[in-house]
């Protein structure tokens, strides 16, 4: 199977030299739209063909697919409770649907084609309206032809505000992502690739940072940043240090958290998963310090600058003010009575996986492979989003679920329409009081998660690297 000769960022900043737009700092208003009368805000969204400086320094435009025509989508925020409503009118030449990932919102809004709506086909149109129950940093993107589409460009933020948030001096929002480019700076195709299917996805070889290759960000001495972090890439992990900075940690997927550093002080964000965290800058002027990815031994790269400007701090000492964020709504488990269910996922390269089941029938890994899959949920190989459950839950009940990992890949497994506590991994009891909506299973690693399932309706559990769902890695379970 082919590999990309690397358009690696390194060459593109050594080739451009100048700084990179700080991309983070466009202006963006605080609310993007006024609620109406109604006290509904209202947003129209078209996914559409655009071209946009991916790159920048005197690379060509790139042609993307982006919400607008923009890359990333328009920033769409609103307070806690209030309603949302966002026009959808689908400008491109395949359907489509838009998912609002982590928001625990009603079945019929949720985007997924043929299960809770039909793909709006080009042209067509949808108005998706709910309630945001919980503060924190989501996201948007299609759920149709998911490699290709946010492959091309198509996610943005939706950002939740609290009603009283902690005290920052500046609030910045990461979307990162990854592009597999070539040297003209354009997207290679070849979505639906066996190889990034059987492997770890289609990893790409530009990194941005809010649409833009990103070289340096302007920061000021004694200010507190709030960075809201997203993994809208199809399939990069990444673990971003902070060098000569302490991040804390203040919300996962969205939910707060207490405030903590990060584990080895990286922050792991698998495709799909967010993370919240507080940042007090406490260099001096004049000095830059890396923010550097470290998810992948030998290939670790300086992802941005925090580049300190000559200004006069703004304080001596970091603010005094606590940075925990308010407690959101989600409900907890009741552990004692929860029905447990096993979700075992297999297949992939290096699997001892010898047969599976594929649209009723027991086939060989060679059949699978000529239907495009590669992975299996519970024996399972689906290739679309509409199937027989998984297994059906009573709403009000609590579950227990099992995802074991039994392939030699990293799996960021997400569940719709809820937020679930890791309550172990590798058997041993996980004490956080974090609410995901996202688990990140390393090689052969087995979590178990619960949740209350309050909200009927049949929804999703799939992996977020969109080559492994696209390869079967998904399944439904029924909550009514
Ligand atoms: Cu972010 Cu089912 O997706
Ligand atoms: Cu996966």
């Amino acid at each position: 199977m082919h590999r990309l000769p690397p358009l690696s960022r390194r060459d593109v900043l050594i080739a451009g030299g100048a700084l990179g737009a700080a991309a983070a700092f466009l202006p963006r208003p605080s609310l993007a739209a006024t609620p109406a009368a109604d006290g509904v805000r209202r947003f129209a969204l078209k996914p559409m063909p655009a071209t946009v400086p991916l790159v920048g320094n005197g690379h060509p435009d790139t042609s993307v697919w982006g919400y607008n025509g923009s890359v990333p989508g328009p920033e769409i925020r609103a307070l806690q409770g209030e309603t949302i409503e966002i026009a959808v009118e689908n400008g491109l030449e395949q359907a489509t649907t838009v998912h609002w990932h982590g928001i625990r919102l009603p079945n019929a809004m949720d985007g997924v084609p043929h299960v809770t709506q039909d793909p709006i086909a080009p042209g067509g149109r949808f108005t998706y309206r709910f309630a945001l129950p919980d503060a924190g940093t989501y996201w948007y993107h299609p759920h149709l032809g998911s490699s290709e589409q946010l492959g091309r460009g198509l996610s943005g933020a939706l950002i939740v505000e609290e009603r009283e948030p902690v005290r920052v001096d500046r609030e910045m929002v990461w979307l990162l992502d990854d592009w597999r480019l070539g040297r003209d700076a354009q997207i290679v195709g070849g979505f639906g690739d066996m190889h990034d299917r059987t492997h770890d996805g289609r990893i790409g070889n530009t990194v941005t940072l809010n649409g833009r290759l990103t070289e340096q960000l302007p920061v000021r001495a004694g200010e507190r940043l709030r960075l809201r972090l997203v993994n809208v890439a199809n399939a990069r992990l990444f673990a971003l240090e902070f060098q000569g900075h302490q991040p804390q940690v203040v919300a996962l997927d969205g939910h707060p958290v207490t405030p903590h550093a990060p584990k080895d002080g990286q922050i792991v964000l698998g495709p799909g998963m967010r993370a919240d965290i507080i940042l007090d800058m406490q260099g001096r002027p004049g000095e830059q310090f890396q923010v550097v990815d470290r998810f992948y031994r030998q290939m670790h790269y300086r992802f941005v600058d925090l580049a300190y400007s000559d200004e006069a701090p703004l304080r001596d000492s970091p603010l005094n003010a606590s940075i925990r964020l308010p407690a959101n709504t989600v409900p907890a488990p009741d552990l004692a009575n929860a029905v447990i269910h096993r979700v075992h996922f297999g297949g992939g390269m290096m699997s001892q996986m010898a047969s599976a089941r594929m649209d009723g029938r027991t086939v060989g890994l060679r059949e699978m492979f000529q239907h495009g899959l590669a992975w299996t949920v519970n024996g399972e190989a689906v290739s679309g989003h509409l199937h027989d459950p998984l297994f059906r839950l009573k709403q009000g009940q609590s579950c227990r679920m099992v995802l074991e990992n039994d392939t030699a890949w990293f799996h960021p497994i997400h569940l719709h329409g809820h937020a679930f506590r890791v309550i172990a991994r590798n058997g041993q009891p996980v004490a956080d009081d974090a609410f995901l909506d996202t688990v990140l299973l390393a090689p052969r690693e087995t979590a178990e998660i619960a949740f209350l399932a309050d909200n009927p309706g049949m929804w999703m559990l799939h992996c977020h690297v969109l080559e492994h769902q696209e390869g079967g890695m998904m399944g439904l379970f029924e909550v009514g």
